[in-house]
C-alpha cells in the first residue's frame, strides 16, 4: 500500500469505529427521558441505586419477579409465563426506544411491584443502571 491509500484507509477505520461507539452509546429516548426527569428536580443519577431498587424487595415482590437480576439476562412473568426479553439496551437494542412504552411500564410495574409510582430520580437511577449493562 503506497503513502496515499495507507493514510485513506487509517481514516476509514477511525470513522468506522467512531460511528460504532456512537451506535452503542446512543439512545435518544433514554437520553431525552433522563434530560425530562432532571427538568422536574431529579438527578444526578445513581446506577447503583437503580440496581439495588432493581432487586428491592417489598411484600415479596420485586423487578426481578419478572425480569432477571442481571439487566443482560431475559426474564419470565411471574403470572403469565411468557418470557420476557432483556432489560439491558446492550443485550437487546428496542429497550427504551419508545418513551410512551418505557413510561406505561414504569407506571404498571412499579404500581404493581412497590404499591407506588416511581419517582423521577428512581426511574433515572435505574434507566442509568440499565444502560451501564
Ligand atoms: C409482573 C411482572 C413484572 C414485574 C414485577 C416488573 N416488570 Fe417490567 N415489564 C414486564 C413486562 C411484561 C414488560 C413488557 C414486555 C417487554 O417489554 O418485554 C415490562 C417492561 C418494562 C419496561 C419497558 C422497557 C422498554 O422497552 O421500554 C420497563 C422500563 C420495566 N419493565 C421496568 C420495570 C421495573 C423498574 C420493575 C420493578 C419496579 C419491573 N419492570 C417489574 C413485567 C414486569
Amino acid at each position: 500500500m503506497n503513502r496515499c491509500c495507507a493514510k485513506l484507509f487509517v481514516l476509514a477505520v477511525t470513522t468506522l469505529l467512531a460511528l460504532a461507539v456512537t451506535t452503542a452509546s446512543a439512545n435518544p429516548v433514554l437520553q431525552a427521558l433522563l434530560e425530562e426527569y432532571q427538568l422536574i428536580g431529579a438527578g444526578p443519577f445513581s446506577s447503583k441505586a437503580g440496581q439495588m431498587l432493581w432487586s428491592h424487595e417489598v411484600n415479596g415482590r420485586s423487578c426481578t419477579s419478572c425480569h432477571s437480576a442481571s439487566a443482560r439476562a431475559g426474564g419470565k412473568h411471574n403470572r403469565t409465563g411468557k418470557t420476557i426479553k432483556p432489560m439491558a439496551p446492550s443485550a437487546y437494542a428496542q429497550r427504551m426506544t419508545d418513551r410512551k412504552k418505557t413510561e406505561k411500564w414504569f407506571l404498571r410495574n412499579c404500581r404493581w411491584t412497590f404499591s407506588r409510582e416511581c419517582t423521577p430520580q428512581e426511574k433515572g437511577d435505574l434507566l442509568s443502571w440499565l444502560n451501564q449493562q
